[in-house]
């Protein structure tokens, strides 16, 4: 159990981000959105460009970062979308862009990650989906989105072996995992910090084609439906894949909720077997909720 009765909120899986967002008014507000250059990171940032909060691109891809501002400037009649480098599997990388920030920051948007792709590590052999998806995600601020995944379903976070170093790289394993940790995160984190205004929710965006998919052919997206009976997938436009981030970062119908989990820009219930929507009962559990915080500490102290 949840615990409580989901909230509900009047928007839908065909919600765009523009209409999730219609009559906020985030003048003054400082956003950072990760990955902000390319699939959902933009329709992400675009929509709180167009309400008027300060945005910047946090991405290592610098030149499309400054075309994606330019084109959401040109598009929102707001100036103030900026590009700051940040690569997340690079520790040096989230120091010094972390260094480099002046002042409040009201909105992140952890929206960045890697999906199945080869195996990888950091240059500590950390694992490389776990540590861009979750580790280094890990920031201060206001009101924290934590970009999920129902694939969160595929696996929990195995204590025992969160780098496969002693089970085999399995693609799918690794990405479920660092997306379960993303909800895990929303949970600590807000526990920790709520009573300093900050919630951080979690959420599962929708299936939209973007650079995601560049690690997984149509044959192998077509054997893991058939693996839970879903015979077609209904793909969202990449404004309605950054809905739920919108909601969860600035509705007045989500103020002071945290620690989360949303899909469809409404919360999800629990998980029944054969459905691949939901949240898991254990990407809510706030033991390994606690536990994954203080192994994440640990890992970044090493
Ligand atoms: N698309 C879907 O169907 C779907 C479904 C469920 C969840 N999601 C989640 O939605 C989020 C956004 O994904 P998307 O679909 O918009 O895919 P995308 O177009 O591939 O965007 C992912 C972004 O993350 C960035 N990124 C990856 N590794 C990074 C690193 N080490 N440091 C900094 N940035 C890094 C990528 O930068 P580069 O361009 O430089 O690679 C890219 O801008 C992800 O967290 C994903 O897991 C997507």
């Amino acid at each position: 159990m949840t615990g409580h009765a989901p909230i509900t909120t009047p928007f839908t899986a065909e919600s765009t981000a523009a209409e999730v967002i219609e009559g906020i008014d985030l003048t003054g507000q400082r956003a950072i959105v990760t990955g902000g250059a390319s699939g959902i990171g933009i329709e992400t940032a675009r929509a709180l460009a167009g309400a008027g909060a300060e945005v910047t691109l946090a991405v290592r891809n610098l030149a499309a970062g400054e075309r994606t501002a330019d084109d959401i400037i040109a598009a929102t009649g707001n100036k103030q979308v900026l590009v700051a480098p940040l690569d997340l599997a690079d520790r040096s990388s989230v120091a010094a862009f972390t260094a480099e920030w002046d002042g409040p920051l009201h909105i992140l948007v952890n929206n960045a990650g890697v999906m199945a792709c080869p195996e990888a590590r950091t240059a500590e052999g950390w694992e490389l989906q776990f540590a861009t998806n979750h580790l280094v995600a890990a920031a201060g601020g206001a009101r924290i989105a934590s970009v999920s995944s129902s694939a969160h379903l595929r696996s929990p976070v195995v204590f025992d072996d969160i780098h496969f170093r002693e089970r085999e790289y399995e693609p799918w394993a690794a990405y479920g995992q660092s997306k379960t940790a993303n909800v895990l995160f929303a949970v600590e984190a807000s526990r920790r910090w709520a009573g300093d205004g900050i919630t951080v929710n979690a959420l599962m965006p929708g299936a939209i084609r973007t650079g995601l998919q560049r690690h997984v052919t149509e044959a192998e997206l077509d054997r893991l439906r058939a693996e839970v009976g879903a015979t077609e997938v209904h793909w969202k436009t990449p404004e309605q894949g950054a809905a739920t981030s919108v909601l969860v970062v600035t509705s007045p119908l989500l103020a002071g909720v945290g620690g989360r989990y949303f899909e469809d820009c409404n919360e999800a219930e629990l998980h029944q077997p054969g459905s691949r929507r939901g949240v898991a009962a254990y990407a809510l559990d706030p033991d390994a909720a606690a536990l994954l915080w203080q192994v994440s500490v640990d890992l970044l102290a090493s």
